[in-house]
């Protein structure tokens, strides 16, 4: 491997361990990551997003690793957040959440608060709790809030896992590289979307499709202009079953028209109904479902409004955006904070089917409940 990296007097001198040994790890890891990407240097970040706190995920790994950073006072430098934790801080008792699992959780949640996080329990950090502006460097973990975040947003992140996130949230730079330079941002293919969507779940089945179809970065055409949480939907399902970081819609997102005179030169994909439909067969629809859980990633009021099912209805938002979801939610038997469908125990609470219009959950919430909770579609 060729080392590109090059670091300031200062960077060498927390490398080498001056400012004490977990800083010295964290940034190891951002010079290994700078060199795997080809990075010829760091650069300062404004903000941080971290993932990997259940217990049901990496939540004792993290606390673990964070206890080295308590021990040495170290705190994150720039505002972090948080992604969901396995359980809702005021309703695990009525949930039925056994005590012992959440004393685990809450002593993850301790760590995470002692070296200065901010406990926001949320996968859509952009809605309230650390809003990245356009042309900001940030290091976002969570990969459908790193493609919000680039693609709506135009902030800039590299799709990061857990573990550099939390390194560059404690050093508060990140190596200068791919998506966080302007040229590597291009679309590299046109995609024509001829059926008109009407669903957000047709959005995600959209987006998981072009994740498994494309490496490339696509720019997209839609029939009509998608809502921003529709939109929410494909970029979540899209860094699913892809490794994308940002798209770009025609006429939607803020840095489509840079492009807009190579579009005609990109080649060309066009996507119909029957393409969808085959990605829903996979997954398996639900035409009356009695359990739906909706709010992966974390809902926002604008999408709430229309949803008018006879099934029991579980949402799960951000704690911050509670009100402002309450105000429109009316019709739903559970409101939920702090967790997601995916990282919260549902197979232990008895349940063992549950249908989503979340394309992202219909696939992770089989595999972390090792197939306890068998999950269906659900078009809305
Ligand atoms: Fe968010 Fe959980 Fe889905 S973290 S994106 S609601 S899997």
């Amino acid at each position: 491997m060729v080392f590109t990296l090059h670091l300031t007097q200062e960077e060498e001198q927390v490398l080498d361990g001056e400012k004490g040994e977990f800083l010295s790890k964290c940034m190891k890891v951002l010079v290994r990551l700078g060199d795997v990407l080809g990075a010829e240097k760091l650069v300062s970040i404004k903000r941080a997003h971290i993932s990997g706190v259940s217990i049901m995920t990496a939540g004792e790994e993290l606390a673990l690793l964070l206890e080295e950073a308590i021990n040495e006072g170290a705190t994150v430098c720039v505002r972090t957040t948080t992604n969901p934790c396995a359980i809702e801080l005021e309703k695990w008792k009525e949930l039925g959440i056994r005590s012992e699992f959440v004393d685990r959780q809450k002593r993850v949640l301790d760590k995470i608060k002692a070296v200065g996080m901010k406990l926001s329990l949320s996968c859509t950090p952009y809605y309230k709790d650390n809003v990245p502006e356009f042309g900001e460097i940030i290091a976002f973990a969570e990969s459908s809030a790193v493609i919000y975040a680039n693609s709506i947003l135009g902030a800039k992140t590299l799709r990061h896992g857990s573990i550099d996130a939390l390194a560059a949230a404690f050093i508060g730079k990140v190596p200068l590289a791919d998506v966080l330079i302007d040229e590597n941002r291009a679309p590299e293919v046109f995609v024509d979307v001829k059926h008109d969507l009407k669903t957000t779940t047709e959005y995600g089945l959209l987006g998981f499709l072009l994740g498994e179809l494309l490496d490339e970065i696509p720019i997209i055409q839609f029939k009509r202009k998608p809502k921003h949480y529709e939109l929410k939907q494909m970029g979540a399902a899209m860094a699913t079953s892809g490794k994308h970081a940002i798209y770009h819609v025609i006429e939607v997102t803020p840095e489509w028209s840079k492009w807009k005179n190579m579009i005609h030169s990109l080649e060309k994909i066009i996507i119909d109904k029957k393409d969808l439909i085959g990605i829903a067969e996979r997954f398996g629809v639900s035409e009356n479902p009695e359990f739906v859980v909706i709010g992966c990633p974390h809902a926002h009021p604008d999408e709430l409004k229309d949803i008018n099912l006879e099934a029991k209805k579980w949402l799960f938002c951000g704690r911050s955006m509670l009100n402002e979801i309450k105000n429109v939610a009316r019709n739903f038997d559970m409101i939920l904070a702090d967790t997601c469908p995916v990282v919260m125990p549902l197979a232990e609470l008895g349940i063992n089917e549950v249908a989503t219009n979340s394309v992202k959950a219909a696939w992770y919430i089989p595999k972390l409940s090792k197939n306890k909770v068998k999950t269906k579609l659900v078009f809305i």
